[in-house]
């Protein structure tokens, strides 16, 4: 188990607490107190970022990542990664010589069962470096689900960087890939006109879903019998193992390699990291340095992940001591409002991510995102993520949107009530809808009113609805800004 105490020696480069007292820190009275932080630690803080009597430490709270439910990637990083980042090691890491991180990578490559692991600044330099790794020369191919954060979302990096062909494969079960899938579509023959499939790379979770551990291990034992490596995009490996489905050990020493990362639901502010053989660690290291991977004082990286892993994962295998086990609960108390409120899923949340079907829901594809913003809450889509920061009272009323909107309304004495109606070429009327319906509430009810064929939003408070006959412009009467 991870020793906080080996880091004790650093403390001495921190600058004397005395420099502003405790008691007379008003950054430190203002904490809350349910906040674990010491007030020390704080003096220390404010002292090294220099914040001076008055300026708020930005630290403190949950902030803005309170009603940011676009990703666990807004989560905030926590007083007590401050802590430990006040008290890191500051030595050079491309030297290989910082304590703190080194222990990092230590402790990681134990808990995972893997011989070594390097820190890496990001999940797609994580995944970038070690797919470069594994690979030697075309011709080769990667094998991987189509909608893999690796084909999706990381700039063509796996096709530029190591000359392969991707071969993107759909699973039969809209869910995760199984080896019959990959069965089809891997090329395993040396006829000349084809592409060696040469690396499969997995993801898990893959958009909140879960592989399950049985599948992963028949995937990788049959890539393996084949001479093909398998690496697994395991930003959110975290997520999988905090659901149950396996312990972290028994599906990461599965692979030849895993990413791993911090800065997820695990509320670091930055870092992943690779697991895998020595060898294949050190080539990464290699490849990591040559596209600027090779940071210096990498200890204040490592100091917060070490926290983030600790306190938000657990330090028990299968992640149940830590803050992650909520944010499913809180998951699935998301999709049970939207249901009962009629609303459709496209997928039952495995994890901490919400998949709405908004089009069966009959929500148009922008609706969510602009009533969130009108009523203070960051929405995308048609996908809820819940993390460790989300407002814990947020799902806990009766509806969902409306609820979410009520701490905001207040605040902002916001209250929509009544929908106007502009003239038009085809007629005027005015409809009124009750006080006491939010927005939300006004836009299913007209959704459902056989006279309305659409709802746009033109202002963040003003929409117009089309109807066969009229225009229907909707405004708040709140005067709100
Ligand atoms: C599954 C998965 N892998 C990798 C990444 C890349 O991580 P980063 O944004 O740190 O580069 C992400 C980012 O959200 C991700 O969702």
């Amino acid at each position: 188990m991870y020793n906080m105490n080996r880091l004790s020696h650093s403390i001495r480069r921190i600058p004397s607490p005395r420099l502003i007292p405790a008691s007379r820190n008003p950054i430190s009275l203002r904490l809350n107190p349910t906040v674990q932080f010491s007030t020390n630690t704080m003096s220390q803080a404010s002292a090294v970022v220099g914040n001076g009597d008055t300026k708020p430490n930005t630290w403190q709270g949950a902030g803005a990542a309170e009603f940011d439910l676009r990703s666990d990637t807004m989560t905030k990083p926590t007083a007590s990664m401050l802590e430990a980042i006040c008290q890191t090691t500051l030595l050079d890491d491309v030297f290989n010589e910082d304590p703190v991180t080194n222990e990092l990578q230590r402790y990681v490559a134990e808990i995972t069962k893997h011989e070594a692991s390097l820190l890496v600044l990001s999940g797609t330099m994580g995944n970038q470096v070690a797919i470069r790794s594994h690979l030697a020369q075309p011709p080769h191919s990667v094998l991987c689900d189509h909608r893999s954060h690796i084909i999706c979302y990381e700039a063509g990096g796996v096709s530029a960087w190591t000359g392969a062909t991707m071969q993107t494969v759909v699973p039969k079960n809209g869910i995760h890939l199984t080896l019959e899938d990959i069965q089809k579509h891997a090329v395993l023959d040396d006829d000349i006109h084809h592409c060696p499939t040469k690396l499969i790379s997995l993801e898990n979770t893959l958009d909140g879903m879960i592989m399950p551990l049985t599948e992963a291990k028949r995937i990788v034992e049959w890539a393996h019998s084949h001479d093909i490596k398998v690496h697994l995009d395991g930003a959110r490996l975290w997520e999988a193992v905090v659901a149950g489905a396996g312990s972290l050990p028994e599906y990461a020493a599965l692979f030849d390699s895993v990413s791993l990362c911090f800065s997820k639901g695990l509320g670091a502010p930055i870092g992943s990291i690779i697991v895998g053989p020595q060898d294949f660690i050190k080539k990464a290291r290699w490849f990591r340095k040559s596209i600027g991977g090779g940071a210096r004082q990498t200890g204040i990286i490592a100091a917060a992940a070490q926290v983030a892993l600790k306190e938000t994962f657990g330090t028990d295998p299968c992640g149940q001591g830590g803050k992650l086990a909520a944010t499913h609960v809180k998951a699935k108390q998301v999709a049970d409002l939207w249901t009962s409120r009629g609303g459709k899923l496209e997928q039952p949340p495995q994890t901490n991510m919400v998949w709405l079907d908004l089009e069966a829901s009959g929500v148009g594809p922008n609706d969510l995102s602009l009533i969130g913003q009108e009523k203070g809450l960051k929405l995308s889509g048609g996908r809820i993520v819940v993390h460790y920061r989300t407002f814990l009272d947020l799902f806990e009323k009766q509806t969902l949107i409306s609820d979410l909107s009520q701490k905001y309304r207040t605040r902002r004495s916001l209250s929509w009530s009544k929908c106007l109606i502009l003239p038009s070429a085809a007629s005027t009327k005015e409809v009124k809808i009750p006080a006491s319906l939010t927005e939300v509430d006004s836009i299913f009810q007209l959704k459902n009113s056989a006279s309305v064929d659409k709802i746009f939003h033109i202002h963040p408070l003003t929409y117009v609805c089309t109807t066969p006959t009229a225009k229907h412009r909707g405004t708040n009467d709140g005067g709100a800004n």
